[in-house]
């Protein structure tokens, strides 16, 4: 199964990305503090708007800017009539460079003290065994008595995962201290926890001795840091000769793309705990809470695979394969096998490889 070669389109989305945008200026306008509210509850509802619009088979565009265009109309109707200026108004949200990273990390710290054992243990190792297996890769040969660097390993789901595949010690690394907290808490629960040592350390600076690993396994990461390219250069230098590349990011090119850069832009002033706050009482269970503020909350840089190969290549990294599989909720499946407009829809998906440094 050989998968599409997806192209940003400019035409095919040039009425989606107006709509997104219409979008986006009746929520700058929404200047008042009690839009908040509104902001949330158009945004979430259109985030799970997709999630059943995109499992149809039909053409996402025309719904995309009916269901944008919607999320305008109250917008608008809310600022122009009730919205009546009884709160301090907002200033306008902006990127803190500085406080970028804690910001990111907090916001992944706080949800996953909520995350509950059957998806931290099961769903994670049931999901990582099915996509390795659905690539023609067994997880147990790969990372049996390795010393393997989970690079920015949140809350340790992942860790514990590769520690049950078999691996000789799980280096779980992060800059978030309540999901490190939270991680160290879980490996009483498991057979398997003696292997998992969780440690503080950003990946822009990892500290650990060059050579000295021989999985560096990256899970959702690099795309929230401010140096995608400089985590790139510390996974080289700390993986071994031969070593293995695990890498988890986005691609480019999808309504998906759009989808969650208007979200997010749209709710960039709502605070992030309000948000998480809203979302727990509304009754979200914790494994989509975090997808969500994944989604809407943590910014993401988003690269195409042409420009993640070469990254990977200038770095010295050789043998680049692609997991095109993954379980049937993955965006990546979904364009690999085909279903109607996937590429559409979520672009180059979700890009997944493994390679050897040389
Ligand atoms: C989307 S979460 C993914 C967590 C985990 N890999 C998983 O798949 O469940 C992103 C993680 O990257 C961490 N992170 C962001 N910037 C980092 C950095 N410079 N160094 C280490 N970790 C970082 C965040 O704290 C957060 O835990």
């Amino acid at each position: 199964m050989s998968l599409p070669q997806v192209a940003p389109n400019p035409d095919r989305h040039a009425a989606a990305h107006d709509a997104a945008q219409r979008y986006l200026q009746a929520a700058g306008n929404l200047t008042d503090r009690s839009g908040w509210s509104l902001k949330m509850f158009t945004s979430l509802n259109l985030f799970l708007w997709h999630l059943d619009a995109f499992a149809s088979a039909d053409d996402p565009v025309p719904a995309f800017i009916t269901a944008f265009d919607s999320a305008t109309a109250l917008l608008k109707l809310a600022g122009d009539t009730v919205c009546g200026g009884h709160f301090p108004e907002v200033p306008p949200a902006t990127v803190d460079e500085s406080g970028f990273e804690n910001q990111v990390s907090g916001l992944f710290s706080d949800i996953w003290v909520s995350m509950t054992d059957d998806i931290y243990f099961d769903q994670s190792y049931d999901f990582t065994k099915q996509r390795f297996e659905k690539n023609g890769l067994d997880p147990e040969a790969f990372f049996a008595d390795k010393t393997v660097l989970d690079a920015g390993c949140g809350s340790g789901k992942f860790s514990a995962a590769i520690a049950r595949f078999g691996a000789k010690q799980v280096i779980g690394m992060d800059i978030g201290q309540k999901g490190l907290d939270f991680a160290r808490g879980q490996t009483g629960k498991v057979p398997y926890g003696d292997r998992l040592d969780y440690r503080f350390g950003s990946l822009l600076d990892i500290p650990l001795d060059d050579a000295s690993v021989d999985v560096v396994w990256s899970n959702g990461v690099i795309h929230h840091t401010l140096g995608y390219d400089q985590c790139v250069a510390e996974f080289a230098r700390v993986l071994k000769p031969g070593g293995q590349l695990f890498l988890y990011v986005n691609g480019r090119f999808g309504l998906f793309e759009l989808l969650l850069d208007t979200l997010r832009l749209a709710t960039a002033d709502v605070p992030k705990p309000l948000f998480q706050h809203f979302l727990s009482l509304l009754g979200v269970n914790s494994g989509r809470l975090y997808w969500i503020m994944d989604c809407l909350s943590a910014p993401y840089e988003w690269r195409s695979r042409a420009e993640l190969e070469q990254l990977l290549r200038r770095h010295g990294f050789t043998d680049l394969f692609q997991m095109t599989r993954g379980v049937a909720s993955d965006q990546i499946e979904q364009v690999t096998v085909g279903i109607p407009h996937a590429a559409t829809k979520y672009g180059e998906a979700q890009l997944k490889y493994i390679a050897t440094k040389a």
